[in-house]
Order: C-alpha cells, then sequence, then structure tokens
C-alpha cells in the first residue's frame, strides 16, 4: 500500500488554499495549526498574472512549490530545481491537517514516525527544521515550556536558563495570543544556518527543535548543519523530496482557475 492509500491525499496539491465556503470550518486553511499562515495573496497575484499569459497551464501546487524555493532563494541562485506538473487537489479537509502536522510540542520518535510515514527520513528531518531559520511562533506554543512544564510552575530543563529568561520578558504568563517570538533569536529574516548555533546552545524555541538533540545521530546532524553549505545542500535535497509527496498527475485534481476555490 502507497502511503497516499493509507493516509488519504496529505501532500503537494495545494489543498491549504481553499477559501472555506459559507463558514464552513472543515477546511484545511481553517486547521488550528494553520490558521497563523498569511501571504495567501501572494500566490494569488502569481496566478492572476499567469492566467492573463498561460490559462490553465500552471496548478497553484506547482506555483506554490516554486514561490517557497524563490522566497529564500532570491538573494542567490535557485537553491533547488523544482519540477513541475502537479495537479491541484479538489478537496481540502482541515482532519488530515490535525493528523499529519507535527505538533511544536512533538518528541523525537513522534516526529521520526510522522516523517517516515511520508517517506522521510532523519536527515530530511533535521534539515527541513532548519526552515526555523525563518519566521515567528506563537507565546501560546511555547507557554508550557516556559511556566508550567511539569505542572508545578517550572521551566523546560533543557532550555538554556538565560534563554528562557530572554523569552520570559517576550511572552507573558498567561500568554497574549497574538504575541510572538522569533523562531532564529540572530536572524529570524535571513536564510541561513544560525537556528543550527541556537539550537547547539539549547536555545531551539519549540520543544521539537529542542528534540533535535535528544538522537545522537539528529544531534550529530544539527551540528554539521552549523555550517551554511552543509545545511544549503541538505535542506535542497530535502525540499525536492517533499515536493514530490503524494503529487497529483495525469487525470488526477485539476489546475484550478483560482487557487482558493475548486473549479
Ligand atoms: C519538524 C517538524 C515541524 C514542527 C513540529 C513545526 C512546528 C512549527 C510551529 C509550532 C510553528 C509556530 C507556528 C505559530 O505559532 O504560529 C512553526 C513555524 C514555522 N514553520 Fe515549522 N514545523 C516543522 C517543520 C517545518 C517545515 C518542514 C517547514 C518548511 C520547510 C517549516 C516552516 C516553518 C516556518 C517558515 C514557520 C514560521 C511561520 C511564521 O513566521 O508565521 N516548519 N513550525
Amino acid at each position: 500500500m502507497s502511503p497516499s492509500e493509507r493516509y488519504g491525499c496529505t501532500g503537494c496539491d495545494a489543498s491549504i488554499l481553499i477559501d472555506p465556503v459559507n463558514g464552513d470550518n472543515s477546511t484545511e486553511k481553517n486547521a488550528a495549526p494553520n490558521r497563523s499562515i498569511q501571504g495567501y495573496e501572494v500566490i494569488d497575484e502569481i496566478k492572476t498574472k499567469l492566467e492573463e499569459v498561460c490559462p490553465q497551464t500552471v496548478s497553484c501546487a506547482d506555483i506554490t512549490a516554486i514561490a517557497a524555493r524563490d522566497a529564500v532563494s532570491f538573494q542567490r541562485e535557485p537553491m533547488w530545481p523544482v519540477y513541475g506538473g502537479r495537479r491541484d487537489g479538489r478537496e481540502s479537509l482541515a482532519s488530515e491537517a490535525l493528523r499529519d502536522l507535527p505538533s511544536g510540542g512533538a518528541n523525537f520518535t513522534s516526529l521520526h514516525n510522522l516523517f517516515a510515514r511520508f517517506g522521510l527520513d532523519d536527515t530530511d528531518l533535521v534539515a527541513l527544521s532548519g526552515a526555523h531559520t525563518i519566521g515567528v511562533a506563537h507565546c501560546t506554543v511555547i507557554s508550557r515550556r516556559l511556566f508550567n512544564f511539569t505542572g508545578k510552575g517550572d521551566t523546560d530543563p533543557s532550555l538554556s536558563p538565560e534563554y528562557a529568561n530572554f523569552l520570559k520578558t517576550k511572552c507573558s504568563n498567561p500568554p497574549n495570543p497574538t504575541t510572538t517570538v522569533d523562531l532564529d533569536r540572530d536572524s529570524s529574516l535571513a536564510f541561513d544556518s544560525h537556528y543550527y548555533e541556537g539550537l547547539g546552545r539549547s536555545e531551539g524555541l519549540l520543544a521539537s527543535d529542542a528534540a533535535l538533540l535528544t538522537n545522537q545521530r539528529t544531534k550529530y546532524l544539527v551540528q554539521r548543519f552549523q555550517n551554511f553549505w552543509v545545511f544549503k545542500d541538505a535542506f535542497a535535497r530535502s525540499m525536492v523530496k517533499m515536493g514530490a509527496i503524494e503529487v497529483l498527475t495525469g487525470n488526477n485534481g485539476e489546475i484550478r482557475n483560482n487557487c482558493r476555490v475548486i473549479n
């Protein structure tokens, strides 16, 4: 049985882009782990221009894969090849996001098992976690680590005390639901290897980041990826692999006219 037969249609099919209709909360976009995603208008803008020059040709799934590559490559050469030809899914289910997205509180075993279900190994896990060199997490996601780790008002001992104190100056207890902190303390707007350097100093913001230090091989990779060029090559390879997960081709799926709406 292929992973897609076992696990439904989670994959690179732009199902995340579908807007809920009439307040229907069951689409992927509305699933709790996806609610903070932004930037959908960027995909709309690209799609509108493409439809003007070559209608019904480039799928929203391909646009998303290329935009993800270019978002981190624009200062340099394109960092990896994006093979086109993906088709767009005709289904978008919140239940799949809840089932298939790893939690920020996940330990190594659950991260390993989840990635393995999609054919991704521990090198992919560590390399793709490097995407946390960019962006932010909400205080709500890390509040327990800071203020009530074992239910006794304590702090996760796997966080460096200095970093934990710094985070406590950013996140209140109880957390403000809209407050965020940088995932990479040093340079959260740059694609670099500072995420791994921070992790090596016990400054992994999410429990899932810190979990990469709890396995010998992934801990070794965290050290290796502190070299930007080693990280960049591994990230590129893993993005190509992730971009091929359960892709729809042939007569499956469609080329959407509007990335937010199933045709
Ligand atoms: C290894 C398993 C992963 C876990 C457990 C995880 C978990 C999370 C969590 C909890 C957040 C914070 C969300 C929020 O508070 O709004 C986050 C943010 C982010 N994640 Fe991951 N993630 C994982 C893998 C990935 C991968 C594979 C990528 C992309 C290749 C990625 C890219 C990002 C980015 C860019 C952000 C920042 C979003 C923003 O600034 O709004 N993550 N992740």
